[in-house]
């Protein structure tokens, strides 16, 4: 399974590209606008920690919109992958993107058939949001399980990336689930080191042994 780090926050992305775990990046005009910072300069700042995709997101709605930003971030680096959201303009987008080289990340995913349009439109990967579906009472792991039957189906080049990560137990299911890709927070990455038998466990045998020594 692959990590991404859902965050435009540089000292996050190197804590955990220093142990190896960073395969990707992932940002929303949200994400850039809290850091503050030059959308263009930390896009490719953070291409130059992370040699996998960096997502960058289109702030257009139109199609025409959407491909002048998205040939521009191209050029950025050759890891930028253009994020389109899952619209009748997006797809359109992705299917000409996809003619052109240039690789995209269908975004804002709440179903099968959207899914299914984007591994259609060429989509490289694609973002269902398990966190907002389980914020309205619906069951976002079980779209995740659904996606990925739907694509096991067929040989679409698309990758499911779970998304909108709230907590450790959805980095658990998506990989029990077998999808192929979590965009995780770096609040949710530290969370899962954690466990309280593992601390008191340490607290034990340095007791015992600070006995033993004695
Ligand atoms: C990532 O690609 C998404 O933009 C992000 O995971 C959304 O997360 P949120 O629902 O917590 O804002």
């Amino acid at each position: 399974m692959q990590f991404f780090m859902d965050t435009a926050n540089l000292e996050e992305i190197k804590k955990y590209a220093a142990l190896g775990l960073v395969d990707g990046v992932t940002t929303n005009p949200t994400l850039i606008a809290k850091e503050g910072v030059d959308f263009e300069k930390r896009i490719k700042e953070i291409c130059e920690i992370v040699a996998g995709p960096v997502s960058a997101e289109v702030l257009a709605t139109d199609y025409e919109g959407m491909l002048k930003e998205a040939r521009t971030y191209a050029k950025w680096a050759p890891n930028v992958y253009v994020k389109v959201p899952m619209t009748f303009d997006g797809i359109r987008a992705c299917k000409t993107l996809f003619d052109e080289g240039i690789h995209v990340n269908v975004t804002l995913v709440f179903t099968v058939n959207q899914a299914l349009l984007a591994a259609k439109a060429g989509a490289k990967l694609i973002s269902p949001f398990v966190g907002r579906l389980d914020d309205i009472s619906e069951d976002g792991m079980a779209l995740i399980s659904d996606i990925v039957e739907m694509l096991s189906n067929y040989r679409y080049e698309a990758q499911v990336l779970v998304a909108s990560v709230r907590h450790p137990r959805h980095v658990a299911d998506a990989a029990i689930l077998g999808a192929d890709v979590a965009t995780i927070p770096a609040a949710v990455l530290d969370k899962m080191f954690l466990h309280p038998l593992t601390d008191k466990g340490i607290a034990q045998f340095l007791a015992d042994w600070a006995k033993f020594k004695k």
